[in-house]
């Protein structure tokens, strides 16, 4: 089989365009955040007359989708979306993921759980056997932030409040991001419940309950199609 050298940016390019093929004509699109979605997002423009619009995971995003001149709609305009489209910074070998690298997690998972079909787009370095290598994101209302670091001590996570310029970075729902370091997390779907149940999480950056449907993996060999 021939291989490509293709650099990083690269992969995300060819996976960006690889989603344009479930995008449903006439139907509104979800859109997640990050550098793959941003190669996404400008593929999306070349079908912006055939779509109503989208839905977006992050003020970012939105700003992204408008320039192109793509309609952003309200999340509480829609009742349902055929396809959510994002990028994760893990990905495990059944479609769960780790995702609020870029501390869009709430937004993403809210968007994830209007659509039917999560599409993950990734380069091959965010494939992994059990997540946990990259700092689980967090999302947790500021005055919880210790208790939560505290919990995470108690299962083996070195967690700390991820920061801006020296400051504690703040979402766009005005939120801290916690970042947890040390954790394996071998059963996603039950790691996902229970930390949803702590006081003061706003969302846990597994996506196991909204899980991936698809993965188009960027690989030198060109894109894999993992369906789960
Ligand atoms: C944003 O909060 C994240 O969930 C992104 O989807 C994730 O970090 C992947 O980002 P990149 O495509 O930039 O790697």
């Amino acid at each position: 089989m021939s291989t490509n050298s293709y650099t990083q940016d690269e992969l995300k390019a060819l996976v960006g365009q690889a989603a344009l093929q479930y995008v449903v004509p006439g139907e509104i699109v979800g859109v997640g955040t990050g550098s793959t979605v941003n190669k996404f997002i400008d593929a999306l423009a070349s079908l912006r007359d055939r779509i109503p619009g989208a839905v977006s995971s992050s003020e970012a995003s939105t700003e992204r989708l408008k320039a192109l001149g793509i309609p952003v709609l309200d999340a509480n305009q829609v009742d349902s979306l055929s396809v959510y489209i994002d990028g994760a910074d893990e990905i495990d070998g059944r479609g769960h993921m780790i995702k609020g690298g870029g501390a869009a997690l709430t937004r993403e998972k809210i968007v994830a759980s209007l659509s039917r079909r999560f599409v993950c787009i990734a380069d091959e370095s965010k494939k992994v056997p059990v997540l946990g290598g990259f700092p689980l994101p967090v999302e947790v209302i500021p005055m919880a932030a210790q208790r939560i670091i505290r919990q995470f001590a108690a299962l083996g996570g070195q967690g700390s409040v991820r920061l801006k310029d020296g400051q504690p970075l703040v979402t766009d729902n005005n939120q801290w991001i916690v970042d947890v370091r040390g954790l394996k997390i071998a059963d996603p779907l039950a790691f996902e419940s229970e930390v949803n149940q702590w006081p003061g999480v706003v969302t846990v950056g597994v996506f196991a309950h909204q899980k991936a449907a698809v993965c188009l993996l960027g690989t030198p060999r060109g894109v894999e199609t993992i369906e789960y």
